[in-house]
Formats: structure tokens, sequence, C-alpha cells
């Protein structure tokens, strides 16, 4: 398989080293408007350097291309690599609103190629077993969940001008770091129905949020409390799923493994009446009455366990070039991202606005589908992110 790299950055260098560790993905050429940082890649892992990712398409004629360049630019590279036939690997945040996100579909409507998204940590295979149980219902039926992203930048972070910008990121952690969590939480739950959120500026030189909170419903009944922030100096990425069979959680920052993950069987009432216990209540050993870690019932997280595969960029790309090779489908699609760039925008619409958001309200004619701003008048946006606005 011909791959290629545009935008020699510093995510850049995960894709290149997941295509050679699979073994089966040639590397051809790389490409970057800073013309040292091309030639360096190529340097480094064995490609042509080229100045555009015109320049590249024509040249190489790639199966696949990441575009891993700053958010801004994904959509119109997208659409220029799907235009001459190939097929995108767009890091996160695939596109800045869900009008860019339909452009690039309907560019992948008419074009060979097809478009992946990153969204590496549903890859891991604690992910892919949570995924697999609770889609059948092994792990019961989800009531309640939390997922946080409480992550830590420092005031230094937002030095380089285009940081902290609605030009030049589009968002802030709810779109920018957030995202990853959301996207696993909706991987997991299903599709949202309703948000009500709120977005505020603490402490940071930002023109958006430094934390927001979302308080959702799924259609399936299923509730859940969203904190994305950037003010959380021990830092976490926690997603807890309260089952009516137990509780299903990851607790890590910026990658898991199979030990981050653990599931506590709801305790068995019945086996617990028989002791004369309470359900749920702790013994003297710390193990709940009636569970499965007391041993009362089969554990059907413990028993899908199987190969550990952390959640990283070689987690991904490795399934990709998996997939691709044999004609499957790779789970990741543009469509399959399309809730997570949804939910996004009806966070920033619901505490921009002040009221919640119907997932059915963002169609081309609501005002936040071109831009997670709303296109708003800018005193009215920068007014609504200050904590005292009234919210
Ligand atoms: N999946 C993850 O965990 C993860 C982690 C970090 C970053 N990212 C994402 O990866 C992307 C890049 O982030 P980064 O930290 O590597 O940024 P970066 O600034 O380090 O690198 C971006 C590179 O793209 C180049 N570039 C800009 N416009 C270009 C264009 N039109 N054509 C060719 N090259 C161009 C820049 O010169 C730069 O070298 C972003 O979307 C970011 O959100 C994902």
């Amino acid at each position: 398989m011909k791959v290629a790299i545009v935008g020699c950055g510093n995510i850049s260098h995960r894709h290149a080293e997941a295509y050679a560790k699979t073994g089966r993905a040639d590397l051809v050429g790389v490409a970057d408007v800073v013309e040292a940082k091309a030639q360096a890649a190529a340097e480094k892992y064995g490609a042509t350097p080229y100045a555009s990712v015109t320049e590249l398409l024509a040249a190489e004629d790639p199966d696949l291309v990441s575009v891993t360049t700053p958010p801004g630019s994904h959509a119109e590279i997208a659409i220029e690599v799907l235009a001459a036939g190939s097929s995108v690997l767009l890091e996160k945040p695939p596109v800045l609103s869900l009008a860019e996100l339909d452009e690039v579909a309907r560019a992948e409507e008419a074009s060979e190629g097809s478009v992946w998204v990153v969204f590496q940590h549903r890859h891991g295979s604690g992910a892919v077993r949570a995924a697999d149980l609770l889609g059948r219902g092994a792990l019961g039926r989800p009531l309640v969940a939390v997922c946080e992203t409480l992550w830590f930048r420092p005031r230094s972070y937002f030095d380089p001008e285009w940081r902290g910008t609605w030009v030049g990121e589009g968002g802030g952690p709810t779109l920018g770091h957030g995202i990853h969590q959301i996207d696993l939480l909706l991987h997991l739950l299903g599709p949202w129905r309703t948000i009500t959120a709120s977005a505020v500026r603490l402490e940071r030189p930002v023109e958006f949020e430094d934390v927001s909170t979302a308080s959702v419903t799924f259609e399936s009944g299923a509730v859940a409390t969203v904190v994305n922030s950037l003010l959380s100096p021990r830092e976490l990425s926690r997603i807890r799923i309260d089952t009516s069979g137990g509780t299903l959680e990851v607790n890590h920052v910026y990658g898991y493994s199979d030990r981050d993950w653990t599931f506590h069987p709801a305790p068995d009432a019945a086996k617990a009446a028989t002791l004369g216990l309470d359900p749920g209540v702790r013994q003297a050993d710390g193990l709940l009455v009636g569970t499965a870690e007391s041993g009362a019932a089969a554990d059907p997280w413990a028993a899908s366990a199987g190969e550990d595969v952390p959640s990283n960029h070689d987690a991904q790309i490795t399934r990709l070039v998996d997939d691709l090779l044999s004609g499957r489908t790779h789970e990741t699609t543009l469509a399959s991202t399309r809730p997570t760039m949804e939910f996004v925008t009806a966070l920033y619409a619901s505490s921009i606005t002040g009221g919640p958001i119907h997932r059915t309200d963002l169609t081309p004619a609501h005002p936040f589908y071109r831009a997670l701003h709303g296109n708003l008048p800018k005193p009215q946006v920068t007014e609504s992110f200050l904590p005292r606005s009234g919210k």
C-alpha cells in the first residue's frame, strides 16, 4: 500500500512510525508548506519531500494520505486528496464545522477514495471489548455515564499567536482535547438526543472556553455529564458507565491499556439476602457483597480479556491497514464521527445561546451549522464565555 503524509509536525511522526510497524505500508511521500520540515521527515523515513499536497498527489498517486496539518486546513486538503482518487486518514478534529464535514462527505461520495478519522481511543482492546459487550447487552443496559477530560495547559501553551483563537484553533478544549473522550463515549453509548451546556473562560488568554460542562441525554434513555478542562493539574481522562449490570470504567490520561479498565458487576441482591447482608456493602476485606469480585457471579468483562492493545496511533493504523488490505470497512468512518462533531457543535450552541440543543436541531439552517461560534456578533460570543454572563 502506498501511503503519504501531509503536514510534517508533531503528530506526523506517530503516523510514519505506525505505518512502518505494519510492514505493509510504504511511505512514498511527505509534504509540508515549510520546506525544511518536509525535507527532515523525508530523510528520516526514506520518503520523497514535496512543498504541497498538490505536487505530492501528482507525483506519487498514493492509496492513502494522512492529513496531519492544523485543523483549519483539514477540509480543503481532504477534498483535494479525494478529487485525486486517493483515500484520507484525517487527524482529529476532522473539521471545524458540520458544514465542512458535509462538504468532505460530498467529495467522498464523488470519489473512489474514502475518508477515515483518527480517534485512536476507539481502537485499543479495552474499547473494542467494551463496544462489543455493550452492543450485545452483555454488560447490562447503560443508565448513567460520566465523561471527563481534565487536562492542564499552562498560560505559556497559548504563546503561539494562533493558539487560543477561533481562526487558529477553531475552538477550545471541547473541540481540541475533550473530543477524544466524547467520541469514545458516543461510540459506546450510541446516539445522543439533547445537550444543555456551559462553556466558560476562567483563567487562560483564549477567545473561547478553558472549561466546559454538559448534561446529555441519549436516545436509549441514558444520561451523562461531560467535563472538558485545561485547568486541572492532576490530569485525568475518564469514562464511567453505570449499567443495569455493573460499572464499567476507564481511567487514563493520553492513552489506556487493559489495566486501566475495570468492570464491577452489580451486587447480586438474592445472594446477599441469603447471607443476611445488604447488597453493595463492602465487607472487611473490601469486596462487595454478592458480586463477581467475591466470586458470586460470572464476570463478562474478565471473560472477554485477550491481547492487550494500548490505545494509540499504532492500534488504529494497524487496524486500518489490515482492514483496507483485506477489503473490510474501517470502523472510524467520516459518517461515524458526525455525531461527535454534532455533539461539539451543540455544546457550543447551548452555552452561547443559553438553552438546550436537540440533535435534530442541527440542520444546515441552524446558525451553528457553519461555525462553532454560530457566526454571532463577536461581543455576544465573547460575553457568553464570561463566568458571570448570566447563564
Ligand atoms: N490524535 C491525537 O492524539 C493528536 C495529538 C496531537 C495532535 N493531533 C492533531 O494533529 C493535527 C496536527 O497537530 P500537530 O500537533 O502535529 O501540529 P504541528 O503544528 O506540529 O504540525 C502541523 C504541520 O502542518 C504543516 N502545514 C500547515 N498547513 C499545511 C498545508 N496546507 N499543507 C502542508 N503542510 C501544512 C505545518 O507547517 C506543520 O509542520 C491537528 O489536527 C491536531 O489536532 C492529534
